[in-house]
């Protein structure tokens, strides 16, 4: 076939393809137009997932006859003054976005400025543009999208259910709402039950409408500048995480965006804390000068790239881990709300019968922050230096202020069960502890080598040629951690010393759990990168583990610790450690109340 040059509405269509992927980017396209002239308030209507109708209402400054003209033309845009893209302070600027979707979809756009007496209408039909035409209406602009994809069958067979793209279109608008939160949103249609978000202007209001009480009640404000980065937003406490990523937002300079640099900050950052397969939530906002990050690099203008990503990245995990740790022991209040949804009060013996208690609606725990989550408690109280908590817990405990109670007894060898004004408190102490131990470790290998206890007598424990030589060539690494093995012939090894931390440890237990661990994690990485996967695998040895009997003391000692120890809500494994019960949620359990 020879080369031809290809007929307009061809090219159109091929550049659409970038742009317009789904119904939700037509939602994106057409909302930060919206955005980008100011408006106040924008009406989002959909129908059919949004594959019949979209339409987008702003109340910004509008179009004259000429901009309107030129608006559904290819690579016309009102937004780039000079010839320059590196100062880009618009959402668009490409010029595209218009043109596109008139390419694979019937596009009309009304518009009316302000100082105009009425408004003005364009057609679009797969690139056909009609004249201009009159139109009713008020200050601002109209954009109807109607049957997309009509013309292009290969798009039209990826779309998924009008559900799923309804879904989708709603997670564009949770993006842009939150990125805008002085914008007045309202999203609706037959396809949805509707959304109504007024603007005020704060950050805090917006999260709470898209993310929900939840969120907010167990979030930690995020706000450190480094290297030039202005890092914000909210941080999820790490037992509130999710199973999918879609309580992830992520905003550079008022952009959300999808990027490489910022996930990966946030998953470093969690990774002590949050099990692999699980996503904090979390609403992360970055300001960065303009010219230091390049927006031009995606059609969707959803990727970016920047010029220091290294900066980038430590400001944002630095950003984080202050965060995580200002919000001390905490774990979630939904932990509580779990325990109640699993209780159930025992069948009736009719067959059949509903269970006489079935789990509060979640908005029972919305109502004032219970004593834990007083988030500054670990600063701004002088139990912060509490020397020797069991000496003196009788003073408080007629008060019932501590914030993880006063123990009253232990359940099944791990459970610790506390008392804190009107709440239950169920410790897991072997979660606990695991946590302590681990956070000390990691302090103690920050000023130096781990302090080690010497054994009465070495512990020789046989175990296969291979874990034996794994353990030998990982032998200088585990003595900075305070364990010292050597070989002991060929199918042993000899431990002569262990982390004092541990206690009495259970050394053959640890020792053949490092020896799985090392067989199992990816030689190719060096082993002083793995130093907390390591910690992390020893604290699990300590001596508080499940199954000891603990002394009354000894339990308000561990509760006390760990009210003083950052990141205690929850074990290494991101599992929460303590579940706080209300009184009221005691005796809703029982059906006392009404
Ligand atoms: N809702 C609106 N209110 C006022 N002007 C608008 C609106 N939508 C579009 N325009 C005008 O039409 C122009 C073209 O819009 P279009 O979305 O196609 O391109 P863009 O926003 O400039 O760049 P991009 O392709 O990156 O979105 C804009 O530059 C703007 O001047
Ligand atoms: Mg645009």
């Amino acid at each position: 076939m020879p080369v031809r040059q290809l007929p307009e509405d061809l090219i159109n269509r091929i550049a659409a393809g970038e742009v317009v992927e789904r119904p939700a980017s037509v939602v994106k396209e057409l909302v930060e137009n919206a955005i980008d002239a100011g408006a106040n308030r924008i009406i989002v209507t959909t129908a059919g997932g949004g594959r019949t109708l979209i339409r987008v209402e702003d109340d910004g400054i509008g179009m004259d006859r000429a901009d309107l003209e030129l608006s559904v033309e290819r690579h016309a845009t009102s937004k780039l003054a000079d010839d320059g893209l590196d100062d880009i302070r618009t959402l668009g600027f490409r010029g595209e976005a218009l043109a596109s979707i008139g390419a694979v979809a019937h596009l009309s756009v009304s518009s009316r400025p302000a100082d105009a007496t009425s408004g003005l209408r364009v057609e679009v039909n797969r690139s056909r543009k009609s004249g201009i035409v009159p139109q009713a209406m008020n200050r601002g602009t109209i954009v109807e999208v109607k049957d997309l994809f009509a013309g292009v069958p290969a798009r039209l067979k990826f779309l998924k259910s009008d559900r799923a793209e309804a879904a989708a279109v709603a997670d564009v608008i949770k993006r842009l709402a939150m990125a805008n939160p002085q914008v007045h949103f309202v999203l609706d249609g037959a396809d949805r039950s509707p959304t109504n978000w007024p603007g005020d202007g704060e950050l805090a209001s917006r999260v709470m409408q898209v993310m929900g009480a939840d969120f907010a009640e167990n979030a930690v404000p995020l706000a450190t500048t480094r290297h030039g980065v202005v890092v914000s937003g909210l941080a999820g406490l790490p037992t509130y995480s999710r199973a999918n990523s879609l309580s992830q937002f992520y905003f550079v300079n008022g952009r959300s965006v999808r990027d490489k640099v910022l996930l990966g900050a946030v998953r470093a950052a969690y990774a002590d804390f949050v099990f692999r397969d699980r996503f904090p939530a979390i609403a992360l906002f970055v300001s960065v000068d303009p010219a230091a990050v390049d927006v031009n690099v995606h059609p969707a203008k959803t990727e970016l790239r920047f010029r220091d990503a290294g900066g980038v990245r430590s400001a944002v995990i630095r950003a984080v881990l202050d965060a995580l740790a200002a919000a001390g022991f905490r774990a979630s209040s939904t932990v509580a709300e779990d325990v109640l949804g699993a209780f159930r009060a025992p069948e009736m013996d009719g067959a059949g019968a509903a269970p006489m208690y079935t789990a509060a609606p979640s908005t029972g725990f919305a109502g004032p922050p219970p004593p834990l989550h007083g988030g500054g408690y670990v600063q701004s109280t002088g139990f912060a230096g509490l020397a020797e908590p069991s000496a003196r817990f009788e003073a408080y405990e007629a008060e019932g202020s501590y914030p993880l109670g006063t123990a009253r007894a232990q359940m099944f060898e791990n459970f610790i069960v506390a008392q804190n004004g009107d709440s239950l408190v169920l410790i897991d102490q072997h979660a606990a502890h695991e946590r302590l131990v681990y956070e000390k470790f990691k302090a103690q290998l920050a000023s130096g080598p781990v302090a080690s206890q010497m054994q009465l007598i070495p512990v020789v424990i046989e175990m296969p040629e291979e874990d034996c030589g794994r353990l030998e060539e990982a032998a200088p690494t585990l003595e900075k951690l305070g364990l010292y093995v050597e070989r002991f012939g060929p199918r042993a090894v000899a431990v002569r010393e262990t982390p004092a931390l541990l206690g009495q440890a259970d050394v053959d237990g640890l020792v053949k759990d490092l020896a799985d661990g090392l067989a199992e994690w990816d030689s190719t990485e060096a082993l002083g990168d793995r130093l907390d996967t390591i910690i992390a695998r020893m604290a699990c040895h300590g001596s508080v583990r499940s199954g000891r009997v603990l002394r009354i003391d000894e339990m308000n000692a561990l509760l006390r610790e760990m009210e003083r120890t950052p990141h205690s809500g929850q074990c290494i494994h991101g599992r929460p450690t303590y579940v706080e019960l209300k009184k009221a949620d005691l005796e809703r359990m029982f059906g006392r109340t009404r």
